[in-house]
């Protein structure tokens, strides 16, 4: 069943060479990659994915070197960023070159350049005379995939190969930053968190942007996403379980156990982090909601994190994740 998974990286290499689209591993999640300069092996992404023509593609390469053939210029702000944290989980919103198809960056001047830093994946990147444009390998609106299983459950055997790199270290998306008329906006929040880029460009203002009202497009904005299809809701969950308790729970536990209160109710207690880490959490949060979604549970509790570092972008995708299920 899981032919596909593999980490032959040979295989890989021969397969983007051809124009197909194959799942590679990252430090952040699995991505959906394609050669980045090849507009036909763009629009499999698409298909794939069924995302949205006007949702933009982040084209990754193995160095700010390599980086520099597709932007037409570095701000010196960002490149200090670069310097600082690449390879790793941040994306960079720059003026792109022609040479970057607009499918890619839907039509718009501005390409997402990202350096990852999954051993794997950038020597893949050195090896290929092309940057490979990548979304996470779920299907538009699903949970992130951070285990090469959960990229074939994703995608039902239609990527030609899962280029198997183990589980993600980070296990939420890559920070998201532009500079705007000297600003420093960050669209989407990440493992590369508000306090340390802050903390590097001491002199330029950092705001994170504001949420979109609707589901049109830009980074991540989008208010209902990372959603499992299994009723969601998030709070204190020593208020939560007592609440939902004639139903069949699934929790979400960053640290304690509430099996001994309420066995009579909860069908499936998943605890994070006994060590209340974030970093821990965030790495396990995805598959852990996956796997609860499969499961028969009528309803899945999930407590959230303090609004600082990598908590913030973890708060983020639950609220997310969270907000069909809430909207009303
Ligand atoms: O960690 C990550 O960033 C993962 C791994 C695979 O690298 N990729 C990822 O890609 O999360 P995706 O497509 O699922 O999310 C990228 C977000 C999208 O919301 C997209 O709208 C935004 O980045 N984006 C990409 N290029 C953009 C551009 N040129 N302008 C504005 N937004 C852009
Ligand atoms: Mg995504």
């Amino acid at each position: 069943m899981d032919h596909n998974i593999s980490s032959d990286i040979e295989q890989a290499i021969r397969l983007l060479q051809q124009g197909e689209v194959i799942a590679i591993p990252t430090e952040t999640v699995y991505g959906l990659a394609a050669n980045a300069l090849n507009e036909e092996a763009i629009n499999k992404i698409f298909l794939l994915k069924k995302r949205p023509q006007n949702n933009p593609l982040i084209v990754h390469t193995h160095s700010i070197l390599a980086a520099r053939e597709y932007v037409l210029h570095i701000p010196k702000e960002i490149e200090l960023l670069m310097q600082t944290f690449c390879p790793g989980p941040i994306t960079f919103l720059l003026p792109r070159k022609t040479n970057i198809p607009d499918a890619v960056t839907a039509k718009s001047d501005l390409v997402g350049i990202r350096i990852p830093r999954h051993a794997l994946a950038l020597d893949l990147l050195k090896r290929l005379s092309f940057p490979l444009a990548a979304p996470s390998a779920n299907q538009y609106g699903y949970i992130s995939p951070t285990r090469a299983c959960d990229v074939n459950l994703a995608m039902q055997n239609e990527v030609a190969l899962i280029l198997d790199g183990g589980d993600c270290q980070v296990g939420i998306e890559s920070t998201i930053v532009e500079l705007n008329n000297g600003v420093l906006m960050i669209h989407r929040q990440g493992a590369i968190t508000t306090e340390q880029i802050q903390q590097i460009l001491h002199h330029t203002k950092v705001i994170v942007a504001e949420k979109n009202t609707n589901t049109t497009v830009t980074p991540g904005k989008s208010l209902q996403h990372y959603s499992p299809k299994t009723p969601f809701h998030l709070g204190d969950l020593n208020l939560l379980i007592p609440q939902y308790q004639h139903q069949t729970i699934g929790v979400i536990s960053f640290g304690t156990s509430f099996m001994q209160q309420y066995q009579h109710a909860i069908q499936q207690e998943h605890i994070l982090s006994t060590q209340h880490d974030p970093e821990e959490i965030a790495q396990k949060l995805y598959a852990t909601l996956l796997h609860l979604d499969q499961q028969n549970v009528n309803v899945i509790l999930c407590e959230t994190l303090p609004n600082k570092g990598i908590g913030r972008a973890i708060n983020d995708r639950l609220y997310r994740a969270s907000y069909q299920h809430n909207k009303l």
